[in-house]
């Protein structure tokens, strides 16, 4: 005999089963059209999944029983012999890339609420002269990268719900920054419902149950749902370069840090600097419980991070940037092994309706949030590359909407960076250039060699020089 019970019935029976059938109390008032959206939307949910967090958060289990070391990365290069094997490092990371074997991913599907700027955060004006925006500074180090290496080198850029038609329009509306369309490809990452403080969802429509995207570690499940996993797969995409829309000093696709990986066949590497005091906001690189992983700023006791070792260093001074190498092979062993990395809870303020059904914004903290984080997959890599770069040259974050690592800041910082390759080259440059706004673009130079090559001669000041 055929079942009789609607998909009304049946997703109402799930939720009343985990008491959440708070979430059909307007479903008398909805339009058709609005029954079918709140439906599809209860459909993707997992109660039991989210029953299981809320027991995590009532039973306030803490990582106490962690235990974490510190790591000693590849240190910058100082020393002959080090700048030796960071050139033979690069070569090897050039080759692959000739042979057109490395990818790009980009996460943008955060909401950038810190910054407070209305739509996706690589749309943000950044350049100190051309104020061209992050997704232009990014696409035009990939365009001067398929230039110099004369190879593909396909871009994969992970959006959410909310900003995913704002970014593809975008890049529409400026032709893709000259990059072949057919070599950019725009996946969406999954949504999260939140939990109330008595463990129930939220409703911020009559119609809607509040979710938020489920953080960067849900790349994985976004890449496979997507095409984007078998699109590396069928393009012979064998390592992929992952970075955040935020940093304008990211070196795309760097040839040392793809060497490394390649060479200490890695699944998974990652970038660090030295903290730039106790209290940065980066993650830190080191080992939890014996195994690679990055402990975010937010879980970090002050104790740590003001700790300091015998020669007076920071302890744990590895300040992920978030920058990674992932071989396909780890992302197919992540996808296809269901190995589920941990959610992260966050206490946050979260829109509600009331029981008018108007939506409410909170003033203070009213729900838990849930992210996966792709740094938690370090844990299952066998082999990883732990990398130190100089800051000054390789991470200017634009997160906050002034102070520290805002977009004052990133162009501050821009313009440093292009001081001293300007320097490099005899042009006299005061010592301190704060104030002042200088850019190169990547279409001119990528580096610091590069330009060197380019400019030869044409910005030398002469032996004699005379003015009257
Ligand atoms: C992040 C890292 C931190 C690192 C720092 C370096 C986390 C949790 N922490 O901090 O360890 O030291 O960057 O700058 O990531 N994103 C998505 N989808 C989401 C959430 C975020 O695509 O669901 C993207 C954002 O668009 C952004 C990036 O991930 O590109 C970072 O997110 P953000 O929340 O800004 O992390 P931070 O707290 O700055």
């Amino acid at each position: 005999m055929k079942d009789a019970r609607t998909p009304y019935d049946e997703l109402l029976a799930s939720a009343r089963e985990r008491e959440q059938e708070h979430i059909f109390a307007y479903w008398d008032r909805l339009s058709e059209q609005q029954k079918d959206a709140l439906l599809q939307q209860i459909q993707q949910i997992d109660f039991d999944l989210l029953h299981e967090l809320y027991q995590t958060i009532a039973a306030n289990k803490k990582a106490a029983d962690l235990t974490f070391e510190p790591v000693q990365p590849i240190p910058l290069p100082r020393a002959e012999a080090q700048k030796q094997e960071a050139q033979e490092m690069a070569a090897v990371g050039e080759q692959i890339l000739r042979e057109g074997k490395i990818g790009a991913i980009l996460v943008a599907g955060g909401q950038g609420t810190r910054l407070g700027f209305d739509g996706p955060k690589g749309i943000f004006p950044i350049g100190p002269v051309s104020q061209k925006s992050l997704f232009q500074l990014h696409a035009e180090k990939l365009l001067a990268i398929r230039r110099r290496y004369e190879t593909r080198v396909p871009w994969y850029i992970m959006t959410s719900e909310s900003n995913h038609a704002a970014t593809v329009n975008f890049f529409e509306d400026h032709h893709y920054f000259s990059l072949p369309k057919e070599d950019v490809f725009f996946f969406v990452q999954g949504m999260m419902p939140a939990l109330n403080e008595q463990g129930k969802l939220i409703m911020d429509r009559p119609d809607h149950v509040f979710m938020s995207p489920d953080g960067h570690g849900g790349i994985f499940a976004a890449l496979k749902n997507s095409g984007a996993l078998e699109d590396m797969r069928n393009r012979g995409i064998e390592y992929l370069f992952y970075f955040q829309v935020d940093n304008v000093l990211v070196k795309i696709c760097d040839p040392v840090f793809l060497g490394y990986h390649i060479h200490q066949q890695a699944d998974m590497s990652a970038k660090v600097v030295s903290k730039r005091d106790p209290f940065e906001k980066v993650g830190v690189v080191g080992r939890i419980n014996g195994k690679l992983g990055v402990i975010e700023y937010s879980d970090m006791s002050d104790d740590d991070k003001l700790a300091r070792d015998e020669h007076g260093n920071l302890l744990y001074n590895a300040g992920s940037i978030a920058i990674h190498v992932l071989s396909r092979n780890f992302i197919e062993k992540i996808c296809g092994n269901d190995i589920n990395l941990p959610w992260h809870i966050a206490h946050k303020k979260v829109p509600y309706i009331d029981a008018q059904g108007q939506t409410i914004q909170p003033a203070r903290p009213n729900g838990y949030k849930f992210e996966r984080f792709i740094f938690d997959a370090l844990n299952y890599a066998e082999r990883a590359v732990v990398l130190e770069v100089d800051r000054a040259e390789e991470f200017s974050p634009v997160k906050n909407a002034d102070g520290d690592d805002s977009p004052a800041t990133a162009r501050r910082d821009m313009t440093r960076l292009f001081a001293s390759w300007l320097r490099a080259a005899d042009f006299p440059l005061p010592e301190n250039v704060d104030g002042m706004r200088l850019e190169i673009s990547p279409l001119f130079a990528l580096d610091r060699d590069e330009f060197l090559n380019k400019i030869e001669g044409k910005l030398r000041i002469p032996t004699a020089f005379y003015l009257e």
